[in-house]
């Protein structure tokens, strides 16, 4: 085994090509909490086809009219990825998810089914037959409509083998493009995950002409593991999600995959087509818009993943990089961090530093980031890169959730007696309301104040607090997650202002959580903590 870090020039076989399914906008976007509105599916999307994955799962359609307009919009404006939809073996599911992909330039529908007899027995209760009527169905109606069609056998790691092969093999009968088997419970030991695929290569000759795919849960912690042993297998594609998000523990996670691909080449002899110095960025508008705080150990993306602490590692990063680091810091883009404005920018050096960063964001919205820029750039001194890639996003966050936004505020803090705040918050129907409350520290006493003026009993259920830059002058970010009768929502605010940061964050995450919570009346749903979500 070599120690060299990076990839070897050329020599690369179209065969040994990983492509890269994300789905951080399905599967991940189940994770509990995660509430992200259409501009913020775009945002991301829009960012996952900068980062060069070649697939985005961007929905599930037919679970609610905003997951449909959601992929819709995605389809008809991200370029270059494949934009694909999942739907269960229904007509109506199949029908919602083409309806949802088909203006994409590259549409895809991947539909799935159980093949475990758990699953069939107790969650279907329905046969093996019945399973295997539904997939020919499904999968030829899914051809009828797009040439692109992925078929997913689910809790596959847990299916006799021979059974899975039989259903595996209509769906290939019938057309499907990809099959994809994933570990749905992240039960599977990567040697019995491995030797899952060779056997149904084995039994199925025709699976060498198609995509094998796989795609793997976190819940022992193996996730990346498993689809590495999958891909020693002969599965050409992964599928993962940002920052290992997803149900329960998560999804392989992207960035791991792609940078184990990435560094370890030479041996593997694999390579996908991601821009790897586009994985930080990624990484931090994930974090950012779905309030899901990323670990400081975490490989590739955590604060640490490139820190050295002990003073003989240091030493021999001094001496020669290598000694400690097995990649390059620069390489997934976490060199970011430069001077791009000053103070004396104006707009048109906003804009361009904006469309350079891949926002392209014009009129009423180029204005408010103007105005946020100047207040930043006036308590400032160097605005980064980061800072403006923080502050687009919070913006973009204000100006599409809708709801109530932020007024102003005031906060007495003092030694000697309770903090006490005032707030106005603007009201989606029009004009303002205030709020007063005297709490036990100043951030509370806004957050009840926000409650006061609204007239909504959110509960606080998460609260986190970080800086966006190194230096005491570095924006605050905060994170907050809370709850309104069973109703999450998550919020992020960005300030030079602890306290304003935070009221920021809170107002948004009311006004996500309010909204969740008025959906779910309407069509009748029980709130998420009377139910869970069944499909990983
Ligand atoms: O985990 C799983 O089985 C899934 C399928 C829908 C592919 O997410
Ligand atoms: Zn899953």
């Amino acid at each position: 085994m070599g120690t060299s870090a990076g990839n070897t020039a050329g020599g690369r076989s179209e065969a040994n090509r990983v492509l890269i399914f994300d789905t951080t906008l399905r599967d991940g976007e189940q994770s509990p909490g995660i509430s992200l509105n259409r501009q913020e599916k775009l945002e991301i999307a829009h960012q996952l086809s900068r980062l060069g994955v070649d697939i985005i799962e961007a929905g599930f359609p037919i679970t609610s009219p905003g997951d449909f307009e959601s992929v819709q919009a995605i389809s008809r404006e991200v370029e270059g990825p494949i934009i694909c939809g999942l739907a269960r073996t229904s007509a109506q599911d199949i029908e919602a998810a083409w309806t949802a992909v088909r203006d994409s330039e590259r549409p895809r529908i991947h539909t799935f089914i159980a093949t475990s007899d758990l699953h069939i027995e107790h969650k279907l209760q329905t046969t093996r037959e019945d399973v295997k009527g539904q997939v020919r169905a499904a999968v030829a109606q899914a051809r009828e409509l797009c040439e692109d069609v992925e078929f997913s056998p689910e809790d596959g790691s847990r299916s006799d083998v021979e059974f899975m092969a039989e259903v595996v093999q209509i769906a290939l009968d019938e057309g499907a493009t990809t099959i994809n088997v994933p570990d749905t419970v992240g039960y599977a030991l990567p040697g019995e995950y491995k030797a899952m695929f060779e056997a149904l290569y084995r039994l199925l000759p025709d699976l060498r002409n198609v995509v094998v795919s796989v795609h793997c849960h976190d819940d022992l912690g193996i996730a990346v593991a498993n689809s590495l042993a999958g891909v020693e297998a002969g599965c050409r594609q992964v599928e993962c999600a940002i920052n290992g998000i997803g149900e329960r523990a998560g999804n392989a996670s992207l960035e791991e995959i792609a940078m184990l691909l990435h560094t370890r080449e030479p041996s593997l002899g694999l390579w996908t087509g991601i821009e790897t110095t586009e994985i930080a960025r990624t990484s931090r508008l994930v974090s950012r818009l779905t309030g899901y705080q990323v670990q400081p150990n975490k490989a590739i993306v955590g604060r640490n993943a490139f820190a050295h602490e002990a003073g003989i590692h240091q030493d021999g990063v001094l001496k020669e990089r290598t000694t400690y680091e097995i990649m390059d810091a620069t390489t997934v883009g976490l060199n970011s961090n430069s001077l791009v404005l000053g103070k004396h920018s104006g707009r048109h050096a906003l804009s361009e530093a904006l469309k350079e960063m891949g926002f392209e964001i014009d009129g009423q919205a180029l204005n408010t980031a103007f105005k946020r820029f100047k207040e930043i750039a006036d308590r400032k001194k160097q605005v980064t890169a980061m800072d403006l890639e923080a502050l687009v996003t919070d913006e973009l966050r204000s100006e599409d959730i809708g709801g109530y936004t932020l007024d102003s505020f005031e906060v007495e803090a003092s030694s000697q007696r309770p903090p006490h705040a005032r707030v106005s918050v603007n009201l989606p129907e029009g004009g303002a309301a205030s709020g007063s409350f005297t709490g036990d520290g100043p951030i509370d006493a806004v957050f009840q104040a926000i409650n006061a003026a609204t007239g909504v009993a959110a509960k606080l259920s998460e609260f986190t607090i970080g800086a966006v830059t190194e230096g005491q002058d570095a924006l605050g970010e905060v994170s907050i997650v809370l709850e309104i009768d069973g109703s999450t929502g998550a919020g992020q605010g960005v300030s030079t202002d602890i306290i304003d940061a935070a009221a920021r964050a809170y107002v948004r995450a009311l006004s996500v959580a309010v909204a969740r919570s008025r959906a779910d009346e309407a069509v009748g749903l029980p709130t998420e903590s009377e139910t869970s979500t069944a499909i990983d």
